[in-house]
């Protein structure tokens, strides 16, 4: 192919650069929002450990196909699906990320939106001499809005827009990386300080002594879907960051330390919140608001909290927007190549798409709230969706591609390449993506949404 296209291609400069790229993707609102909130619904421990199982056995061979798919075609998710198999369906996969990344985008910038408020909030002292109560009905008033939700969304939209216009990327980068860490310090010192509130152990047991009798259909689909919302699998996110990526890297040890970072600050994340909600006698499944209800109790009973909350929903709105570029690249690059849109006005085009979409979601908190579908309101419906259904289906197809469609010896070739990987360890990823994790995704699946009962 087109040399020239190919070296000319961006690579990231550093193996420290890949990590905190693809790091950056994957930790996000998924963690400290999304990850809390949905184990509390689903009943705890026994739906963390399935989450974990889920990411060991499909999450991290999923995402070593991913990076391998986009280095080995050193193009976007659909130019990669093309060019691996020319003149075959493969490229609707691509299709599929491109739908996945509208909706989430669409619900996740008003979640980032909420933090902003948030910041502000925090900022102006809300949080001050508020009972556990009076915490909840400010949360809840504030979402249901309707106008200054949707003005807090719109402007993290247009953040993560400029962010992909101006291409501040590596700017971002360079901050992410000690923000991220500094994220992390204070969910340490935020699980301390939860930890050692009167009430705490019935949190810590919720969060770690499983009753698997609670477990639903409905809960290990969630787990599933999760697994891959939070390692920004499924949609070839990581398909366009291992594109560039250079062939010196090995990309197993890349997947491996992604996917440890991202899996340990939910654990965090959880950490912090769960003591604390039984603590203060907060509903464990409350739902999307469960850490927003949560932590204000918490930054008000320890010293310093003041500050501590500005900081915390400061960097909790950065993180979200080193996953939001991502999530809204992937709809960019579908603009730009497959359509042949210029570059800044797909930009504008997918932003002032998702933020149009992402609005009635953000209305669906208040004065939507009545119209549902499966008994879920519109935010709530586009996050299951996307979640449970189109990435686990991305994730099968694309496991299926790796394991069936390239086999073997290809994946062989684009491992050896930056890495000596011992014989075993890539049979047994050929085994993961060939039989355990598209048949594990299928029986999920079919268990989950009612078509099939496993027992
Ligand atoms: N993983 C991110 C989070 O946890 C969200 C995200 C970014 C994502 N890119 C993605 C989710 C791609 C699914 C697919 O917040």
């Amino acid at each position: 192919m087109n040399k020239d296209k190919l070296s000319s291609r961006d690579v990231f400069s550093s193996k420290f650069g890949v990590i905190a790229a693809a790091a950056g993707s994957a930790v996000g609102l998924g963690n400290i929002w999304k990850f809390p909130y949905i184990t509390g619904v689903y009943g705890g421990a026994a739906f963390l450990f399935v989450y974990l199982g889920f990411i060991a056995l499909i999450g991290l061979p999923v995402m070593l196909s991913e990076l391998s798919i986009g280095r080995k075609s050193r193009r976007n998710v659909f130019g990669a699906f093309k060019y691996l198999a020319p003149n075959s369906p493969w490229k609707l996969v691509g299709m599929l990320g491109v739908a996945a990344a509208v909706m989430i985008l669409a619900f996740y910038g008003v979640v980032a939106g909420w933090s902003i408020d948030y910041i502000v909030k925090a900022a102006t002292g809300s949080f001050a001499a508020k009972s556990p109560n009076e915490m909840e009905s400010m949360f809840v008033n504030f979402i249901e809005g309707p106008v200054s939700p949707i003005l807090y969304q719109l402007l993290f939209m247009v953040m993560t827009m400029a962010i992909v216009i101006i291409g501040v990327k590596d700017g971002i980068e360079k901050y992410a990386k000690f923000l991220m860490p500094l994220l992390v310090v204070i969910i340490i010192v935020l699980c301390i300080r939860s930890v050692t509130l009167d009430g705490a152990s019935e949190g810590l047991r919720f969060l770690f002594n499983p009753d698997f009798s609670k477990l639903t259909g409905d809960g290990i689909l969630s787990a599933l879907g999760h697994a891959f919302f939070s390692l920004s699998l499924g949609m070839g996110t990581l398909v366009t960051y291992g594109s560039y990526i250079d062939d010196k890297n090995n990309i197993a040890v890349t997947a491996l330390q992604v996917t440890i970072a991202d899996t340990v600050i939910a654990i965090l994340a959880g950490i912090a919140i769960f003591p604390a909600v039984f603590a203060f006698g907060i509903e464990p499944s409350s739902g999307p608001g469960l850490v927003f209800m949560t932590l204000p109790n918490v930054f008000q009973q320890m010293p310093g909290g003041f500050f501590f909350a500005i900081l915390f929903f400061l960097l909790l709105t950065v993180a979200a927007l080193t996953s939001s570029i991502s999530i809204l690249e992937v709809v960019v690059a579908y603009f730009r190549e497959e359509l042949n849109l210029k570059r800044n006005f797909s930009t504008i085009l997918a932003t002032v798409m998702i933020s149009f979409i992402g609005v009635f979601c953000s209305l669906s908190m208040g004065i939507l709230k009545e119209y549902t579908m499966f008994g879920l309101n519109f935010f709530d419906l586009l996050d299951w969706i996307s979640a449970n259904i189109l990435l686990p289906l991305g994730g099968l197809f694309i496991s299926l591609f790796v394991g069936w469609y390239l086999g073997r010896k290809k994946i062989e070739e684009e491992f050896v390449k930056g890495a000596r990987i011992v014989n075993w360890l890539v049979m047994v990823f050929i085994f993961l993506v060939k039989f355990i994790a598209p048949g594990a995704i299928a029986i999920v699946f079919l268990h989950g949404l009612g078509l099939f009962n496993f027992g």
